[in-house]
C-alpha cells in the first residue's frame, strides 16, 4: 500500500529517504540501542520490510514502523513515537496500519519482541490483540534484557484493525 491514508489527525504513509532526518531523531530519543541511519535506508530497499512514518496535522514526522515480511508470516521490528507526541494514538495508529499491510500482503501472524520492562509498548500490543507466546533470554544489551515475543493472529474473519478502531 503506497497511498497515504488518514487515520484521524494523523497521516499515515509509506516511508521515504527524505524522512530519515526525521526519523533519525525520534529514534535516538526512543531507544538506548538505536536503529542506524544505514539500517533504515537497508529496510527502505528491500522488498521483504515495510516501513512507514505517521504525520501530525501540521505534516510533521511523529512516529515510525518497520514490518519484515516471510512467506506467511510478519516481524514488527521496530516502532518509536515521538516523546512530545505520545500517549495521543500514533503508536495505535502505526500498528493498525502495520496489521493492514499485513492483511494486503497475506501474512497470518504478526510476530514481535519487547524489552521486559517496557511497560507502555506492552500495554499497546496487548490492547491491539498480541499476546506473549515466548521468552528470549538476553535479547537485548544496553541494558541487557530478556525479550518477551508476543504474537497477533490476523484470521480471514477478523478485521486486523478490530482491537486498535477508535484511534
Ligand atoms: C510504545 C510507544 C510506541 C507507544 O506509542 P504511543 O503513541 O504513546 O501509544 P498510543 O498513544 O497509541 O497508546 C495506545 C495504547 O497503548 C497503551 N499505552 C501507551 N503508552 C502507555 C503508557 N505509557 N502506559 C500505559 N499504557 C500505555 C494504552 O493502552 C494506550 O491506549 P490509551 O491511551 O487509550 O490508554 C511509545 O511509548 C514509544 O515510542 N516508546 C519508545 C520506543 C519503544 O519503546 N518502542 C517499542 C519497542 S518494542
Amino acid at each position: 500500500m503506497t497511498e497515504a491514508r488518514a487515520n484521524g489527525a494523523l497521516t499515515l504513509r509509506d516511508a521515504t529517504v527524505a524522512d530519515l532526518p526525521a526519523v533519525m531523531i525520534i529514534e535516538n530519543d526512543s531507544f538506548t540501542d538505536p536503529w542506524s541511519e544505514q539500517a533504515y535506508r537497508d529496510t527502505l530497499e528491500s522488498e521483504q520490510a515495510a516501513m512507514h512514518v505517521a504525520l501530525n496535522a501540521a505534516g510533521e514526522i511523529v512516529g515510525h514502523s518497520v514490518t519484515y515480511f516471510a512467506a506467511d508470516e510478519a516481524e514488527l521490528a521496530t516502532i518509536a513515537v515521538a516523546a512530545s507526541a505520545r500517549r495521543t494514538g500514533v503508536g495505535r495508529g502505526l500498528l493498525g496500519h502495520a496489521l493492514l499491510i499485513c492483511e494486503a500482503r497475506g501474512s497470518r501472524k504478526l510476530f514481535l519482541e519487547v524489552r521486559e520492562s517496557n511497560a507502555a509498548a506492552r500495554a499497546m500490543y496487548v490492547a491491539a490483540g498480541f499476546s506473549p507466546v515466548g521468552r528470549r533470554r538476553a535479547y537485548y544489551s544496553l541494558p541487557t534484557e530478556d525479550a518477551v515475543l508476543m504474537l497477533r493472529e490476523i484470521g480471514p474473519a477478523e478485521s486486523p484493525v478490530g482491537p486498535v478502531a477508535g484511534s
